[in-house]
């Protein structure tokens, strides 16, 4: 699977609901998981291999890799984190980004089995970042513009090269 990068059209449109949960969608989450892996990633979503699905995989140092269809965050805590991050659509760059530190996340998985999961500390924080990309946001979209421009031209010297 190819990894789109950042200036990529597909990274900034809305993807769209998954509607049937079958084998093609479990084997299209497997690959997800593995190109995840190679890519040395914590999170993968669907539009950043070019499926405009509502689908993300996920997997945390100490957790086990997660796939969330067609998810929805229902709740957030108030308390705001600052983590750093990074994203495999922009790689080698990094920045702290400021989000809630809990979120309650309700999706579906490869089975097809609904799951409601709260989450807090980097699990909470790889949802939010996935779940942005369904929705066309990228990380850098979170923080201020002088430093989003900075990133985006280093970035892009940095693809030069
Ligand atoms: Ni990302």
């Amino acid at each position: 699977m190819e990894i789109l990068l950042l200036g990529n059209e597909l990274l900034r449109q809305k993807a769209e609901a998954v509607a049937e949960i079958n084998e093609d969608i479990a084997k299209l989450a497997a690959d997800m998981i593995e190109a995840m892996h190679e890519g040395k990633g914590v999170g993968l979503a669907g539009p950043q291999v070019g499926v405009m699905k509502r689908i993300f995989v996920m997997h945390a140092e100490g957790d086990i890799p997660r796939v969330f269809i067609n998810p929805s965050i229902v709740g957030t805590s108030e308390e705001q984190v600052t983590y750093e991050e990074g994203c495999l659509s922009i790689p080698g760059m990094y920045t702290n980004v400021k989000r809630p530190g809990a979120v309650r996340v309700q999706a579906w998985n490869e089975k097809g089995r609904r799951f409601i999961l709260d989450a807090e500390g980097l699990v909470a924080r790889i949802i939010q970042h996935e779940y942005d990309h369904l929705e066309g946001i990228l990380f850098i979209d979170r923080i201020s513009e002088v430093k989003r421009n900075r990133i985006s031209a280093k970035f892009e010297k940095h693809q030069r090269a």
